[in-house]
């Protein structure tokens, strides 16, 4: 029997309209373009405002444009999962405040949360649903609203952060295409060096840990940075090696957004040299569930059927992890 995969039949982003560039930073904290573009690759970034705007609103729209570009009825879809790490409140799932508002009304939803490898996790949780064969049409959307929880005042964590959101289209496909293979990986005892430490179960808020400023990210960037490094790549190049794949075999490379000199680690360690790297954080900085469906987004016009795609991301948890896909349509 030919097995059934999970073949992505289209993707559409959506970032807001501001543009936070390193010149706007410059005049909130002690930084420089300088530093920002030396340190990290970001040149600027989007922020989503307005009253009452949470990351739905951007999960909607990239959502919305989706099913307009595929030409698929929102009734038709059978399932909606969101990564993020922002969501537009505890609960409901943002997931269903998005089907909400695009008038997908036969599907269930919810979110996953796994930080930055979040949109990674779903979608391959998506692609189960689908290799089962039971659902048809299946919406994977990445999307975070970063300047909810970032630190205006943090220089080390600010400029870093942006807000985006991208949505992809799942369907069965007999053909040999699709979510290939992946490998995931998770390591709790990461958590100290990354988390939002008030606003959950164990720390619920209080108007002094607002006052002390824990319901906002904390990282430790140099720590953080050594494990995305090895992290990243040790799973990207296992993912390419376990399926006897070498690096001139790989069209693309995909690699979570979240400092330019991991990107290009990443690059030199896998051998997929950065002409065939995606890149997009100097626009958008580090969008974390929105970073590698927006670069997909970016460069869907130069992707082409079969190509062999690799998938790679690092993240709070600690989580991390790659996929192989294949891409599965031509450019239009
Ligand atoms: O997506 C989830 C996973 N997250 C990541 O993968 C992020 C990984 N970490 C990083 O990308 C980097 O560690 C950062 C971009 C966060 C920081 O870069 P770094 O090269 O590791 O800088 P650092 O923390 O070692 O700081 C170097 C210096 C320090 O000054 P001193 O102590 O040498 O005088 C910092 O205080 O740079 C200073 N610094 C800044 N200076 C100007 C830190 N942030 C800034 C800033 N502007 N924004």
């Amino acid at each position: 029997m030919t097995k059934i995969r999970a073949a992505i039949k289209g993707i559409h982003g959506y970032v807001p309209e501001y543009i936070l560039t390193n010149a706007e930073l410059e005049n909130m904290v002690d930084t420089n373009d300088e530093w920002i573009t030396t340190r990290t690759g970001i040149r600027e970034r989007r922020i989503l405002k307005g009253e009452g705007q949470g990351t739905s609103v951007m999960g909607a729209a990239a959502v919305k444009g989706l099913l307009e570009k595929t030409g698929t009825n929102p009734e038709d879809v059978d399932l909606l999962i969101c990564a993020t790490v922002t969501p537009d409140m505890k609960f409901p799932a943002t997931a269903n405040l998005i089907s909400d508002k695009v008038g997908i009304k036969n599907a269930f939803s919810f979110d996953v949360n796994a930080a930055c490898s979040g949109f990674i996790y779903t979608l391959v949780t998506a692609a189960q649903f689908v290799e089962s064969g039971r659902y048809k049409k299946v919406i994977v959307v990445g999307a975070d609203k970063m300047s909810s929880i970032v630190d205006y005042t943090d220089r080390q964590t600010c400029v870093i952060f942006g807000d985006g959101a991208s949505a992809l289209l799942l369907e069965p496909s007999e053909e040999d295409q699709g979510i290939m293979d992946h490998i995931f990986q998770s390591d709790g005892s990461g958590y100290i060096h990354l988390h939002m430490k008030a606003g959950g179960s164990s720390y619920p808020p209080t108007h002094e840990n607002i006052d002390t400023r824990e319901h906002f990210v904390y990282q430790e960037g140099q720590a953080v940075y050594k494990f995305a490094v090895k992290n990243m790549a040790d799973v990207a190049v296992e993912v390419i090696e376990r399926n006897h794949l070498k690096p001139e075999d790989v069209a693309w490379l995909v690699p979570h957004q979240a400092n330019m000199r991991i990107i290009e680690a990443v690059s030199r360690r896998s051998r997929v040299p950065m002409e065939k790297v995606m890149v997009n954080i100097h626009k958008y900085g580090n969008t974390t569930n929105a970073t590698i469906p927006l670069c997909l987004w970016e460069y869907e016009n130069q992707m082409k059927k079969g190509d062999n795609i690799i998938l790679a991301a690092f993240g709070g948890g600690f989580t991390w992890g790659s996929i192989w896909l294949k891409w599965a349509y031509d450019p239009s």
